[in-house]
Formats: C-alpha cells, sequence, structure tokens
C-alpha cells in the first residue's frame, strides 16, 4: 500500500487577493512539493483554504464599508482562480466560515476543555472610547517591544515576525481614529500553552532535519518563556463559542484557523472520524509550507493544541520560506506593496511566472525579485535554451520517425548524456526530498543547458547525413534527454511538460525515478513551438533629439525661454524654465531630448510644443544633453518598447515614471514602466545628464 502524506499550505487571509510573494512564500514550493509526492508513489492529501476571519478581514470591512461577507466570498473565488491559472491544486480547498469547519472548530475546543487545557480568566483588553469597542489586536499599532519597528499591531509584528499582545506595544493608537485606546478588563478564554514547554521543545529538538531558520525562531521563542495565551476575543465576525457567556465573543482567528488542516483532510474524506484516525497514526507525516511570519504557529502553537487534544501526531516538517523583496520592501498586501497576481496573470504566461518565482525562491534568504530580470530570464534561458533545446532535438526525431533503444550505437558523447540525465534526476530527487526546491530547480535548469549543448556538440545533422547507427543514436539520446527534463519537470512547470510528454505519446502522468524506462524515441505528434518570447507593448511617448537654433526672452516671464527648435523634418517652439540655470549661449547649437506628442499648451500667452527633459536639484536645472554626433530629429529610444505618436497631454505625461538610473557605470535618464527601468538609447552616442547625477527628472 502507498504511503500516506498530508502537504499543506498556509490559508491565506481573504481580504484581498494574492500576490507575488504568496506564490513564492508558501504556494508554488507547495505545489512543486505535492507534485513531486504524488509523482514518486504516495498517497497525497493536499489542502488550504481561505482564511476568513479575523480583523485583516473586519479592518477591511469597516475601511470600505463592505460586509465581512461579501469581501470573503469575492477573495476566496479569486483567489481560487489565480491558483487554477497557475497550476496549483488541491485536493480540498476550505472556508473557514463554512458549517464543518465551525463544527471541526467546536469540537477541538470542547475536547481541550475537557482535558483541563482552558481556563477562563479577566484580562485587560484595549478599549476605544471614541468608539465604544473593544479594539481587536489588530484595531491596535503601536512599537515592537522586541525590534523597534513602528508600525507593529497588536497580534503581531510584521518586522520581526513575534506574536505580540496589545498591552505590549509601545505608544499604543487605534487605527481607525489614532487616538490612544483605555485598557479595561473583559473576561476570556485562556489556552494552557505554558504547560507544554517542556514537551514542546523534546519536540523541537527532536527535528533535526527542520531547516535553520525554523529552529532558530522555534528555539528562540520557547527559551524565552511559553505564556498563556487568550483564545477569544470581543468580536462579532468568527466562529462562536460554544460555552454560555461568550455570545458576544468569538474565537480568536489563529486559534480556529489552524484547525483548518483538520478540516481540510476532514473534507477530502468526507469523515471527520476518519480525519482524527489518520491523524493519530504515529506514522503519517505531513508537512506545512509557510511564509516566515507564520513561523511560530506552526511549530508551537498549533503542535500545542494537538498534544493538548491528545492522540494526535504532530507536523513532520514546518517549510517557512523568507520574504520575495521587491526593490528591497517586503511583499505584503496589508502594506498594499508588491505584485498582484491577477495584473501578472493578465500579462505573462503562468509557466513563465513559475519559471521566474522557482528561480528566485527565497527559501533559506530573502530574495529579490526584478520584472526587468524576469522577462530578461524568460526569454533568453526558458525560450531560447530549454525551448530551443526541446524544439531541435524533437524536430529530428520527428522526421527520422521511431527509433528504438537497441538500434543505436552510442559515442562517448552519448554515453555522457545518459549519465547526466541519471545524475539530475537523482540531485533532483534528493533536493526536493531536503524541501531544497530552489537547488531542485536550478539542476533541472542545468540539465536544459546541457541538452541544448549537446545537441550542439553532437552535431546530429551532419550523423544522419552518413551513418545509420550513429544517426539512430544522437536523436535517441537527444529526445532522452527531452523525455528526462519533462519527467523531471512535471513538478515544475506543469502544462509545458505536459504538451511534451503527450508528443512522445504519453498521456498520464510519468511517475519520477532514476532509472527511466525510454524504450522507443518516437513522436506521436508534431512538436509545435513551446513558448511565444515575451515582448512589450506599445507606449504612446515620442521622444527625439532636437537641436537648438534661437533663443529669446519670454516677452511676459522672466524665468522662461522662448526655444526654437530644429527637428531635421520640422522646427517647433517650446516654452522652457530653464532661465536661471543656463545662458542662451550655453545652449545654441546643443542638442537636447524633447517630448515632442504633448498637446501644445499656451504657457503666459506664448505658445509652447513640447517639453524637453532635465532634472533638478538644490544645483538647480540638469538638462538630458545627446552628443554632438547624435541626429537632429532621431528618435530616442525606449528600451524595447514601441513608441507611437499618440498625443499625450502633460497629466498623462506625468504618469510616466522618469528618473535617473543606473547602467554600467554611468548614470543615465531611464523611464520605468512599472518599476522596470527602460533605459533610453540613441542611435549614435549616449544620452548623459548635464551636471551630477541625481534622482529625479522632469519635464521643463
Ligand atoms: N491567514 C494567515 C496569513 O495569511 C495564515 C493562516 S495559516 C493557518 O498569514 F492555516 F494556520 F490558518
Ligand atoms: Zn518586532
Amino acid at each position: 500500500m502507498k504511503e500516506k502524506v498530508f502537504v499543506f499550505a498556509a490559508l491565506p487571509y481573504v481580504n484581498n487577493s494574492l500576490h507575488l510573494g504568496h506564490i513564492a512564500g508558501a504556494y508554488l514550493p507547495y505545489d512543486v512539493f505535492r507534485r513531486f509526492l504524488k509523482l514518486t508513489g504516495y498517497d497525497v492529501i493536499a489542502t488550504s483554504g481561505s482564511d476568513e476571519h479575523g480583523t485583516p478581514i473586519t479592518v477591511t470591512s469597516i475601511r470600505e464599508g463592505i460586509p465581512p461577507e461579501a469581501i470573503v466570498e469575492k477573495f476566496h473565488k479569486i483567489n481560487l482562480e489565480i491558483f487554477n491559472s497557475m497550476s496549483i491544486e488541491f485536493d480540498a480547498y476550505i472556508e473557514t466560515s463554512s458549517k464543518l469547519h465551525k463544527e471541526i472548530t467546536t469540537k477541538f475546543l470542547k475536547k481541550l476543555m475537557e482535558k483541563g487545557y482552558i481556563y477562563e480568566a479577566e484580562m485587560t483588553q484595549p478599549f476605544c472610547v471614541k468608539e465604544n469597542i473593544f479594539l481587536a489586536d489588530r484595531y491596535v499599532k503601536g512599537t515592537c517591544p522586541h525590534c523597534g519597528f513602528e508600525s507593529a499591531t497588536g497580534d503581531q509584528c510584521e518586522n520581526c515576525g513575534r506574536p505580540l499582545e496589545p498591552n505590549e506595544l509601545i505608544n499604543p493608537i487605534c487605527i481607525f481614529d489614532q487616538t490612544a485606546p483605555e485598557f479595561r478588563k473583559t473576561k476570556h478564554l485562556f489556552f494552557k500553552l505554558s504547560a507544554l514547554q517542556e514537551d514542546l521543545l523534546k519536540y523541537i529538538d527532536s527535528k533535526l532535519n527542520w531547516r535553520q531558520n525554523v529552529l532558530n525562531f522555534s528555539k528562540n521563542f520557547i527559551s524565552k518563556g511559553l505564556k498563556d495565551r487568550p483564545i477569544t476575543r470581543d468580536l462579532n465576525w468568527g466562529v462562536e463559542v460554544p460555552f454560555p457567556g461568550y455570545e458576544d465573543k468569538r474565537i480568536y482567528v489563529w486559534f480556529e484557523a489552524l484547525i483548518g488542516y483538520l478540516t481540510g483532510v476532514s473534507s477530502v474524506l468526507g469523515s471527520q472520524e476518519g480525519a482524527l484516525t489518520l491523524w493519530q497514526d504515529n506514522d503519517i507525516k505531513y508537512y506545512h509550507f509557510i511564509g516566515k511570519d507564520n513561523i511560530a504557529f506552526h511549530s508551537i502553537i498549533w503542535p500545542a493544541m494537538l498534544l493538548a487534544h491528545g492522540n494526535m501526531t504532530l507536523p513532520y516538517n514546518v517549510a517557512a520560506n523568507e520574504f520575495l523583496n521587491y526593490k528591497g520592501e517586503k511583499f505584503s498586501k496589508s502594506r498594499g506593496k508588491g505584485f498582484s497576481m491577477l495584473k501578472l496573470l493578465e500579462k505573462y504566461d503562468s509557466e513563465f511566472l513559475r519559471f521566474g518565482v522557482l528561480y528566485n525562491l527565497p527559501e533559506e534568504h530573502d530574495s529579490d525579485f526584478s520584472i526587468e530580470e524576469f522577462e530578461n530570464r524568460v526569454n533568453t534561458e526558458l525560450i531560447d535554451k530549454f525551448g530551443n533545446f526541446v524544439n531541435r532535438a524533437l524536430i529530428l526525431a520527428f522526421k527520422k520517425g521511431a527509433v528504438s533503444s537497441d538500434q543505436i550505437a552510442q559515442n562517448e558523447l552519448d554515453q555522457d548524456a545518459e549519465n547526466t540525465i541519471r545524475k539530475s534526476i537523482s540531485t533532483i530527487i534528493s533536493e526536493v526530498e531536503g524541501l531544497h526546491i530552489r537547488n531542485a530547480f536550478r539542476s533541472w535548469l542545468d540539465l536544459a543547458y546541457y541538452g541544448n549543448g549537446y545537441i550542439t556538440n553532437r552535431k546530429t545533422w551532419e550523423a544522419c547525413k552518413k551513418d545509420d547507427a550513429n544517426c539512430n543514436a544522437a536523436i535517441y539520446t537527444g529526445v532522452k534527454l527531452v523525455y528526462a527534463l519533462a519527467v523531471s519537470g512535471q513538478i515544475f512547470l506543469p502544462k509545458t511538460t505536459k504538451k511534451i510528454l503527450s508528443w512522445l505519446g504519453y498521456e498520464e502522468p510519468v511517475e519520477i525515478k532514476e532509472d527511466l524506462n525510454f524504450p522507443v524515441a518516437k513522436l506521436v505528434t508534431k512538436p509545435e513551438r513551446l513558448f511565444e518570447k515575451i515582448v512589450n507593448k506599445e507606449l504612446n511617448l515620442q521622444l527625439r533629439i532636437a537641436k537648438v537654433e534661437e533663443i529669446n526672452d519670454h516677452p511676459n516671464a522672466e524665468k522662461l525661454y522662448l526655444l526654437d527648435l530644429d527637428l531635421g523634418d520640422s522646427k517647433r517652439r517650446i516654452v522652457s524654465g530653464i532661465k536661471n540655470s543656463y545662458s542662451k549661449e550655453s545652449l545654441r547649437g546643443k542638442k537636447i531630448v524633447v517630448v515632442t506628442n504633448l498637446k501644445s499648451a499656451n504657457i503666459r500667452g506664448e505658445t509652447s510644443n513640447g517639453m524637453l527633459l532635465a532634472a533638478e536639484d538644490e544645483n538647480g536645472i540638469h538638462l538630458v544633453f545627446a552628443p554632438d554626433s547624435a541626429n537632429t530629429g532621431d528618435a530616442v529610444k525606449i528600451g524595447d518598447m514601441q513608441t507611437n505618436s499618440t498625443e499625450i497631454s502633460i497629466e498623462e505625461f506625468r504618469k510616466f515614471n522618469i528618473k535617473t538610473a543606473k547602467r554600467d557605470s554611468d548614470i543615465v535618464p531611464a523611464l520605468y514602466l512599472e518599476d522596470r527601468p527602460l533605459f533610453l538609447e540613441i542611435q549614435h552616442g549616449r544620452l548623459k545628464l548635464d551636471g551630477s547625477p541625481r534622482e529625479g527628472l522632469s519635464v521643463k
């Protein structure tokens, strides 16, 4: 019988839709691992769901004046669509506001009560006098007592990851009206976490195979001493507390959301009893894929809850990933940063996004993501190397027809390829088993690069002009390399590899193992091109080189010049505010950069037809000059964009984020599109800023 394994991904809050940081931090590694287990012979139950309670949702509800039910329903649906597009799959994707989850949570809490792990006590809770409500933990903001982070919320510090209580915050304020809350007494249920300190320490100490980040965090957390934690809140959105006197309170969101894993398995099996029975089995292994801000809840609180419940096997591994940074900022929906998956999926193939994230998976350390790098990498590595190799190898094979492994005469290049295939697959297997998914992916990519080199070195075309057995060997080995990539790549790029496997006649998923059984290389369908390169769309901005012919003072304005410009095919006048920084003499005959598709504007009685690019700092204005060798009238290229000359208003122009950026050792003007720098290029020479490098660039 197949060994049973559970794989879980954290339940995302549904106050917003998922961004790339979520995918990198939990869901893509989860999906790769899940696919891997399935394809290496395990019986997998894999679940997650929407975390629908808690203050992230009520805060959004209050702020936007929408009932929490509506918010939750909307984003639950959107997230499911995102997962679907990204080929991230679940055997069950539950909702914590469902009847099933409430039932399971209630039973769990009653069990803990029975076992003496729950008691009632008074606590002080922040109370907003102005609004006459107890403030939930997240409704209070202040400075973290541990790390000094200034926007910590009363439940957790987003910076150092430590769970907090509102009264621990330094200078707490209510997030709705910024007033300082009063701390008033209110009664709540508490979970006796302190009683489990020893057991938890033993548990963590036994986890030699865990990632260092998780171990360090957890040991440090326990060593500070575990305190009992309140598990009810003064709220009206959440799971009801099944005890009298608690009608106006709800179960704390984390306490019940963690039970969502039990709900997930129950939902897959269609049986709560069945789920508990599996959980009791000492041999059951299960994995949690989470972002690093969820570590304490999964490595300590959740195991503590299971210990208190009794008869439950604890998590086998907690795979917490670090953060994906975008220009040094943490991806965070609560702070409104990062890349929304909806936006990314509008623009990019989901396989490209999987590729881009896997390449930079933030496993052991935070990692950086840049759109420019991502697009580049997709075009040059995934498409030029992997895609091209697959295509070259398969087209040859398609022409040749079937070649079986006993019709070939392999040379040393083929032998080397066979060895490389075996080694690569074995590395991929052991890396994924060790939860090093990024390494596994890089090994897979290396095999693609190897294949690309193999085809070139093997000179298959030439071989096939002469010796048949030699030609057969080259074709067979080429296709086997593609097959090996497709089989092992099923966990990374499911859509792409499925296509390749089906060309080769495999309609079902293929088991991943070191010894590939590949008797015959044959194509049942003509292979097509796998990918279309990323090309960027049109940009309605036109920049051209203009030569300054004449300069006059504006008759009605002290600081303005009238500049008469030559654009080669036409002349135009612009009004410009650079008089304090440039004398007439210093400008005459110079080549500058003008925006030529701006609507003309009347500036103090003179018509201006365009603007010029300049930067400004405390020393004044600095123009962007083109070298003398530049052709008057030439278009300035904006990265790899196709530009057009539709007229735009100055407001539209200001939407383009024009700044100086660094290229090689030069500081040059660049235009940012969604934070991707597009360098401004001309045919001859380089555009330079007059004066010292500076951040801002503007039109004058
Ligand atoms: N909703 C939490 C978050 O987005 C994660 C909860 S994981 C759980 O950070 F399963 F424990 F609920
Ligand atoms: Zn902190």
